[in-house]
């Protein structure tokens, strides 16, 4: 206990930190202290590359359809309780053209997985990239073929997000049917890389079965991978999934990986997630005040928010949303930091206005 200040500064300064190490600070999650201090050393390694600033992203959820069984999604082919819709091409340039009236200058483009993507997406991303050519564009459709995430990629695609979802294999299989392997996610990981997108990995807290030593393992894998964009959120049961009755990820936990993650890869972009920001009240600023340096508000047209049902109880409105972004602005002010709409890239990227 006495040890866990230690721990954390050798952890910040890049130094040698064992799993069993990383599994005591996960399992003092609960303990004030331990979590202030990681949150503090989280703050001022993220502090030293991107100052006080936090790079809000358009998130426009362009499709429900889905061909993945991820038991823990709400999205998942095999649940029928869901009412499907895809957004045609001018409904996600609306929205993306609204969003950039009101400043944004980064948008994500998220949706599920399916296999007849490729030229719709590919269209999508050229004329959004000829109309607002200064704005960066994330896509997040799941695993694809590489031509695929090649076609994207020339078409103007500067980011993709792909979260591995857990770092262990044995977990990974417990989590997903067969026909879903934690190889072919790496796989897809990978060759984002090589594409030359800035890539985004992340994991849930809490899903069922993980452990601590698991999340320490996350810290290792994630440092290792070195991908430009994290996203860490709690695990929360969505009722027409196999995981619907099992209890949700701990706020706390969350915070502490978040805090870990962080101190062990300061130039990454990591979002205050959605799922955090449902499960606490405050979760985008706990989210922000334990490293996190990134907030997607949602500018999906509103009549299909409700349908984009990945958990239960999911947050799309208030600061979460585009109408609420002012809202959003004045709340990061309060707590000392600066809601910022360029285009925000990876200090590792050319167009980067990050600072050293
Ligand atoms: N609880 C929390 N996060 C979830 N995701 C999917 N389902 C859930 C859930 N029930 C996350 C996954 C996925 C991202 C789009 O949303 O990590 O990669």
């Amino acid at each position: 206990m006495t040890q866990y200040r230690d721990i954390l500064d050798r952890l910040a300064r890049g130094r040698e930190v064992s799993q069993e190490e990383l599994a005591e600070l996960v399992t003092l999650s609960g303990e004030p202290r331990v979590l202030d201090y990681a949150r503090g050393l989280a703050r001022e390694v993220r502090q030293e590359w991107y100052g006080h600033k936090v790079y809000l992203r358009g998130l426009v959820e362009i499709s429900s359809h889905c061909s993945g069984g991820c038991y823990y999604c709400g999205l998942r082919a095999e649940n029928r309780s869901l009412e499907r819709y895809s957004l045609s091409e001018e409904q996600i340039m609306e929205a993306c053209r609204e969003g950039y009236a009101l400043g944004l200058r980064s948008f994500v483009l998220q949706g599920g997985q399916m296999m007849d993507l490729e030229e719709r997406i590919a269209n999508l991303v050229v004329a959004l990239k000829s109309a607002m050519p200064d704005a960066a564009v994330t896509l997040s459709l799941g695993e694809q073929r590489s031509s695929t995430y090649e076609a994207w990629r020339k078409a103007g695609a500067d980011r993709y997000l792909l979260r591995h979802e857990t770092a262990s294999a044995e977990h990974y299989a417990q989590l997903h049917p067969a026909r879903m392997s934690f190889a072919e996610r790496l796989a897809c990981l990978e060759e984002l890389h090589r594409l030359g997108y800035q890539r985004g990995a992340g994991f849930m807290v809490g899903t069922p079965g993980q452990t601590n030593e698991m999340l320490a393992h996350e810290v290792e894998f994630l440092k290792d991978l070195s991908p430009e964009m994290v996203g860490i959120g709690p695990f929360i049961p969505q009722k027409d999934t196999p995981l619907g009755g099992m209890a949700r990820g701990d706020v706390a936990t969350t915070l502490m990986m978040l805090s870990l993650v962080r101190a062990a890869l300061p130039k990454a972009l990591m979002p205050a997630t959605t799922a955090l920001a449902t499960t606490a009240g405050n979760g985008t600023l706990l989210g922000v005040l334990s490293g996190a340096n990134v907030v997607m508000p949602n500018i999906t047209p509103r009549q299909y928010r409700g349908s984009y049902a990945i958990y239960d109880g999911k947050k799309s409105s208030g600061t979460e949303s585009a109408e609420g972004i002012e809202r959003l602005a004045e709340e990061l002010h309060s707590i000392g930091y600066e809601a910022t709409m360029t285009r925000g890239d990876h200090p590792d990227f050319p167009d980067s206005e990050a600072k050293r």
